[in-house]
């Protein structure tokens, strides 16, 4: 099936960003994948589009410097146009960084660093791209059902995604008359290289995550990748401003 919709997907060189650009390119949208100067890993990621019939291109992209985001976006422009258009149809906002500790070891670097790219880099990151979506076009933050239920040592993490979701349906009641839609998905606990790989690589971790959802284990990184690509589908074209959580039942 081919869409000829293009997809921008950010921290697409590993983990979530990589699987949602996969299964995006399965769905016949061609994809342009970001990365923050892991080229190994993005080349990986380009390979995997094409091996399932899809088109990549790589971009380099740094969420906490805002001030490259105008030279960003005219590199963007330029591949766009090297594919034929001047449009961009969809935009994962994906690239994101965890920092968990209790209240009391959280140092203002990890603050900043947390709010500066999840919130500040994202933020400011669609407002460079809105001249360049289509009508149409479809925004997709990801979030993480920490916003939902609670989990001691996750306070900064959880309101920057708090954030992101509150800020996604005010964008989306912003740019609804330009015919673009904005939505969140909130992952739940995902089997990637997240939180230093626990939740993929430490059992006694994973046992008590698993616990706590009712189909009783963590995500596998393509489960959240089909997840993003089922929510960009027309499919579900009249939804914007929702928040869809995939967790497998996380704290019900
Ligand atoms: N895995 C989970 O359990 C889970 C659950 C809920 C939500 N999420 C969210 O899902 C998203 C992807 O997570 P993941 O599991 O794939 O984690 P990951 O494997 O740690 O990947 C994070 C991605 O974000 C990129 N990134 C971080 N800071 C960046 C910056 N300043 N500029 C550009 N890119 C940056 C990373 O780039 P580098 O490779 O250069 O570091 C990497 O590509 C994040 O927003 C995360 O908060 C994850």
């Amino acid at each position: 099936m081919t869409s000829n919709k293009i997809a921008l997907v950010t921290g697409a060189n590993r983990g979530l960003g990589r699987s949602a650009a996969i299964a995006l390119a399965t769905r016949g949208v061609r994809v342009l994948v970001t990365h923050r100067g892991d080229a190994a890993g993005v080349e990986k990621t380009v390979e995997q589009v094409q091996a399932v019939g899809g088109t990549a291109a790589a971009l380099r992209l740094d969420l906490s410097d805002v001030s490259s985001f105008a030279s960003f976006t005219s590199e963007l422009s330029d591949q766009l146009e090297r594919w034929g258009t001047s449009r961009l149809d969809i935009v994962v906002n994906n690239a994101g960084v965890g920092i968990f500790g209790p209240l009391e070891d959280v140092t203002i670097d990890d603050f900043d660093t947390v709010l500066g790219t999840n919130v500040r880099g994202t933020f400011f990151l669609i407002q460079s791209l809105v001249p360049l979506l289509a009508q149409g076009a479809h925004v997709i933050n990801v979030s993480s059902s920490l916003t939902r239920h609670t989990s001691p040592a996750t306070s900064v993490y959880s309101a920057s995604k708090a954030a992101v979701e509150a800020l996604s349906r005010t964008l989306a009641a912003e740019l609804g008359p330009h015919g673009i839609r904005v939505n969140s998905i909130a992952p739940g606990p995902t089997a990637t290289d997240f939180n230093g790989g626990a939740m993929r690589d430490d059992a006694e971790f994973r046992q008590v995550l698993a616990g706590q959802t009712a189909l009783g284990r963590v995500g596998e990184p393509d489960e959240i990748g089909d997840a993003i690509a089922t929510l960009a589908s027309e499919g579900l074209r009249w939804g914007t401003a929702q928040r869809i959580e995939v967790s497998g039942g996380a704290f019900l």
